[in-house]
This record gives C-alpha cells, structure tokens and sequence, in this order.
C-alpha cells in the first residue's frame, strides 16, 4: 500500500479525479486530496473527504494547517504525487519552480515521484508554453501522461481529454510498484554504449548513457520480474537488480547475452552495440609519427540478429526479443527493414536527431513497431516509455502480439 497525494487543479476534469481517488484506494493506496482553489468550483470538497477519509488540503493559510509545516509534513510521508487533471496553470508553476499554492509547494517540497495526467483545450495543449513546460517537466523525470484525443467540454475536438480514471490509476498503481505483472518473468535487458579498443589508451564509441536501458531494467524490476541487465561502460548509476553484468565491447556483450539468453521470457535491446571495431587491437599506445594513419574496421557481432537465429532454429517463441532501432530520418521505415532482418518481435525506434529523442537526455521520441502495428509515443520521460514498451512486452507475454 502507499500514500498518495492526489492533486487536483482547476479543470473540467476535476469531478473524474473522485474516480481516480476511489480507485486507487481499491488497489489498497490511502489517498490525500490536495485541491486548488479553482478545483473547488469543480467538485466539492465534501465529495473527497467522504470519499479519501481524510480532510482535504486546500491551502495553507487555514487556521491549524500549520503546527506541522503542512506542505512540508505531507511532501515527506507520500510514496506518489499524482495530479490529475493537471490545468495549463499548474503545469507552467510546476516547471516555472513557482509554490503560490499547496499543491505547487508540495510538488517543490516531495521528492516522492511526480505523476501528471494533463487536461486542457487542445490548442492550450499543443501551445509551445504547454510544450515546453511538459519537455521541462518530462527532463526532470515526472511521468507526463499522453491526454486522450476525441470531444471536449469546451466543444473543440482534439487531444486535451483527461485519460480515463482507469488508465489513470493503473499508471499510478504501476509507478508506486504495486502491480507485480511480471512475477516469475526472467527478463535480459541491455543498455549502454559498447567501446572498441583501438590501443591501451583509445577507443570508438558512441553517446548511449545507459539512460533508456536502465528505465527499462527498472520499471521491469519495479513490476516483479528477475531483471539481469548487461551494461556497457557508463557513468550512470544502474537501478538495484537481480544480475547486473558489465562489459566493455561489442563481443563481451554478445558473450554475457548469449550466455544468458535461456530460460529468459523476453531480452530487451536498448544498447548501443558498435557496428564496427577495429580489426587489431594494438598493444602498445600508437605513436603519433605519420601525417595520417589508417585504421582498418570490421564488423561486430550482431547480437539482435543472432538471438533471432537462434530463437527460429529452436522453433520457439519465447523469449519475446524486443530492439531498439537509433536512426537520423526515415526512422520507421528503417526500423521496419530492422524487425523483418533481426527477426524481432518489435523495435523500438527513435530518431535522434529529434529535439529531447535518443541519446543523453532523459526523454525520448518513439514509434514501436510490430509486424503488422505501430504505436507512436509522443515526447515523456524515459520511465513512462519504459512504461509502455512493458505494457506491449506483458500483451506479447500473454499472447496477444504474434512474433
Ligand atoms: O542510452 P541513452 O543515452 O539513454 O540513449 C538511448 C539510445 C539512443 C541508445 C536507445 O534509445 C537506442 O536507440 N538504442 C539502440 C541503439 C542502436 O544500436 O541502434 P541500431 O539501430 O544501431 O541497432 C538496432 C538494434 O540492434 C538495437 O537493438 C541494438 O542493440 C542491436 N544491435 C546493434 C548492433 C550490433 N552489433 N548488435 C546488436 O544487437
């Protein structure tokens, strides 16, 4: 069970956040309502008093809201803080760092993690402001919630629509690693760059940080599975797992996976393997004499596609092999070419030339791509894409997605 702030602002959605706050207690979470002054003219605070068993804050200038430091006593006993619907408004005062209120001090006061289900009109929504304080918010980790598309109270149709409570409170049920769907599941997920040694002192390698392979391993552990992750050299601190395995090369990861490949449900492949390493590794540091120097490089080891072999010559279904595919343009379509050749289940494709996408930062930009679907996941937090590519993962895992 955990504690859960459930934060409501100002919109029309408001009255479904007594939903979201009965359903979260119907997974066993206790709820804290914390509402803003406009969410009042939307729905009663009666109704969620009733409802939470506690009396709900609304600010914190109320006479006795004070003897404990309210904002801050609640900031540090919450595992969550969940705000839906999340107006325009509270969202700029979010990323802005501004605490006007309750609700926006104790976004700045928690350090629990942050989840925000979006609802406005769609073109507040698609507002470069809106935007820019949902990349803001996104970068810092909060898990932003994609806004439902069809008709709006305000009479617009378009993308603005609070997620229906359901969806709401299984994401949140998720986050605060309540639900344990992959109980039993032996999940391999890989992250990180691989260097190639050139000599003792140099090697090729490429920006991966460890960041999108690590969400996964996390969420993946955080849902109850035994999650083995084969990192390549990062800086990162890896997330607390059943196995964790680092290597350096595109060879030595291709050894760990290989290794480890039976008895796995699914093998995630979030790393960036080199394609090429140089065919000598010198021994000794090469000195700097000519005026240029050829170095010769040959291919690696395609691991992706040797567990696909592997997997059909042994007529199986399982595991579930999910890759990433890291493009600059006609990503889909390459990614594509990459399922079919890699004999993947799905790819995750990401262009990374695209503004808060693919390497370093702490968002992405994704389409997965299944062999006869597509699901396109606008710009979140790494953990929220995690989030989804495990949600197709569980579907495969039970059968719903033909490999
Ligand atoms: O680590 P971050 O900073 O968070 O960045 C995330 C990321 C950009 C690294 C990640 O989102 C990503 O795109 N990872 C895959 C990068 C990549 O190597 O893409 P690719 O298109 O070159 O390879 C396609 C697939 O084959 C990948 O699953 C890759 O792991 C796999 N592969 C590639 C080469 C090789 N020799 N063996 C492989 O198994």
């Amino acid at each position: 069970m955990a504690r859960i702030a459930l934060g409501i602002s100002g919109g029309i959605g408001a009255y479904k956040a007594v939903e979201v706050a009965r359903g979260l207690q119907q997974r066993g979470h206790d709820v804290v309502a914390v509402m803003t002054r406009n969410a009042r003219r939307f729905v009663g605070r009666l109704t969620l008093e009733a409802i939470t068993r506690h009396p709900v804050v609304t600010s914190q200038w109320t006479n006795g809201a004070n003897a404990g430091v309210e904002h801050i006593a609640l900031a540090s006993s919450i595992d969550l803080l969940l705000v839906a619907p999340a107006t325009a408004n509270i969202l700029g005062k979010f990323a802005g760092g501004i605490a006007d209120d309750f609700l926006s001090a104790l976004y700045l006061a928690t350090t629990a993690p942050v989840m925000v289900a979006p609802a406005m009109n769609t073109h507040m929504f698609e507002h470069p402001a809106v935007q820019q304080n949902l990349r803001t918010l996104a970068g810092r980790g909060v898990a932003v919630l994609d806004p439902g598309a069809g008709y709006l109270a305000c009479g617009w149709t378009g993308k603005g629509r609070l997620p229906e409570p359901a969806e709401i409170v299984d994401a949140a049920h998720r986050l605060v690693g309540g639900a344990r769907s992959l109980a039993g599941v032996r999940v391999l997920v890989t992250a990180g760059p691989t260097f190639e040694d050139i000599d003792p002192v140099r090697y090729l390698g490429n920006r991966s940080s460890g960041r999108m392979g690590f969400a996964i391993a996390r969420e993946a552990a955080g849902r109850g599975a035994t999650v083995v992750l084969v990192a390549g050299p990062t800086a990162l601190e890896p997330p607390a797992v059943h196995e964790l395995v680092r290597v350096r090369g595109a060879v030595e990861m291709r050894d760990a996976v290989m290794a480890r490949a039976e008895g796995t449900g699914a093998i995630i492949m979030a790393a960036a393997v080199a394609d090429y390493a140089p065919a000598v590794r010198e021994p000794r540091k090469i000195g700097k004499s000519a005026d240029a120097v050829t170095l010769e490089l040959r291919r690696t080891p395609d691991i992706l596609a040797g567990l696909g072999a592997w997997r059909r010559e042994r007529g199986a279904a399982r595991p579930v092999l999910i890759g990433f595919a890291a493009e600059t343009g006609e990503a889909v379509a390459r990614g594509r070419r990459k399922l079919e050749a890699k004999h993947a289940d799905f790819i995750v494709v990401n262009d990374v030339l695209e503004p808060g996408a693919g390497f370093e930062v702490e968002t992405n930009v994704v389409t997965l791509v299944g062999r006869d679907w597509e699901e396109a996941l606008p710009l979140q937090a790494k953990s929220s894409i995690a989030g989804a590519i495990l949600d197709r993962l569980e579907r495969a895992l039970g059968g719903q997605v033909t490999p």
